[in-house]
C-alpha cells in the first residue's frame, strides 16, 4: 500500500471504516513503538507498519502479503459458501480487507493441505495461472490397488480427461504402497487429481496437497497459518 492516512491504512486492513478507526485512534487504541502520538491524518506507508499497534498488537499482515494455511479436510475455500470456511481459520477482519485476501486456486472441501492466499491479483494470477506450470504435489490414498500403467499413463502426456479437448500435461508418479502414491502435476484443472485416478478406473479415498513448488507445509499444524518470507516467496513461483 503506498502512503496512506492511517485512518485509511487501517481501514484498508478491515479494523473497522474510516469513522471507526478514526474513534480508534481518539481512544489511543492505535500506539506506535517509539511511543510518538498519532494521529488520524499521519501519513503510513510500508516502513511504519512493523511499528503499529492496535490494543498493543502487532497489525495483521500488510497489504501484499502471501499466506500458507494448512486446510484442514471439511473446510471449503470460499468465502460464500456453507460453514466451515477457510476464511473461519482467520482473523475475522481479514473478510473486511480492501483488497480481500483470496485462496490462489482452490482445494475441494475434503481435500487437506497447503493453500495459498494473497490479496495481491497479479501475484495470484502467476501462481494459478495454468501458463506458470507451478508444480503441485499431492498424497493420494486409493480405494483400489494400482493397475499398472497409471505412471507411464499420466508421464505420456496424453491422457484426455472427460469433457476436456487438450490432454493433460505430463505428470509424476511415485508409488509409495498399494493404494499410496504421490503425485506432482503441472496445471490445476477442476478436480484434476480425483479425475485422474477416475480416469484410470480407480477412487481418491484421501487426497493432501503437500508442496507447491518447493515449498512445504513445514511443521505448521492443521488449521494454521502463517506469512511467507521473502525467501519463501521465491520457492513458489
Ligand atoms: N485435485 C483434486 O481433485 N482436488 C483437489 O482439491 C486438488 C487437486
Amino acid at each position: 500500500m503506498a502512503h496512506v492516512t492511517l485512518d485509511k491504512y487501517l481501514a484498508r486492513l478491515g479494523y473497522g471504516t474510516r469513522r471507526e478507526v478514526t474513534q480508534l485512534v481518539a481512544k489511543r487504541r492505535v500506539t506506535q513503538t517509539d511511543g510518538r502520538t498519532l494521529s488520524t491524518d499521519d501519513r503510513i506507508g510500508p516502513a511504519l507498519h512493523d511499528q503499529l499497534r492496535v490494543d498493543d498488537e502487532p497489525l495483521d499482515p500488510p497489504t501484499g502479503s502471501l499466506l500458507i494455511l494448512h486446510k484442514p479436510v471439511g473446510v471449503v475455500c470460499s468465502a460464500k459458501d456453507v460453514a466451515p470456511l477457510v476464511y473461519d481459520l482467520l482473523p475475522s477482519r481479514f473478510l473486511r480487507r480492501t483488497p480481500v485476501i483470496a485462496p490462489i486456486g482452490r482445494l475441494d472441501r475434503e481435500t487437506s493441505g497447503l493453500l495459498l492466499l494473497t490479496d495481491d491479483g497479479a501475484l495470484n494470477h502467476r501462481i494459478a495461472s495454468p501458463r506458470t506450470h507451478v508444480s503441485k504435489r499431492y498424497e493420494v490414498w486409493l480405494a483400489e490397488p494400482l493397475r499398472g500403467d497409471e505412471r507411464a499413463l499420466f508421464a505420456s502426456g496424453t491422457l484426455l480427461l472427460a469433457q476436456e479437448a487438450t490432454p493433460l500435461r505430463p505428470a509424476e508418479l511415485e508409488i509409495v504402497g498399494e493404494r499410496h502414491v504421490r503425485l506432482t502435476i503441472h496445471e490445476g484443472r477442476y478436480h484434476q487429481v480425483r479425475r485422474m485416478f477416475a480416469a484410470v478406473g480407480n477412487h481418491v479415498v484421501a487426497l493432501h496437497r503437500a508442496a507447491i513448488g518447493a515449498l512445504t507445509l513445514g511443521n505448521l499444524p492443521v488449521g494454521a497459518w502463517r506469512v511467507l518470507s521473502a525467501a519463501e516467496r521465491e520457492a513458489v513461483a
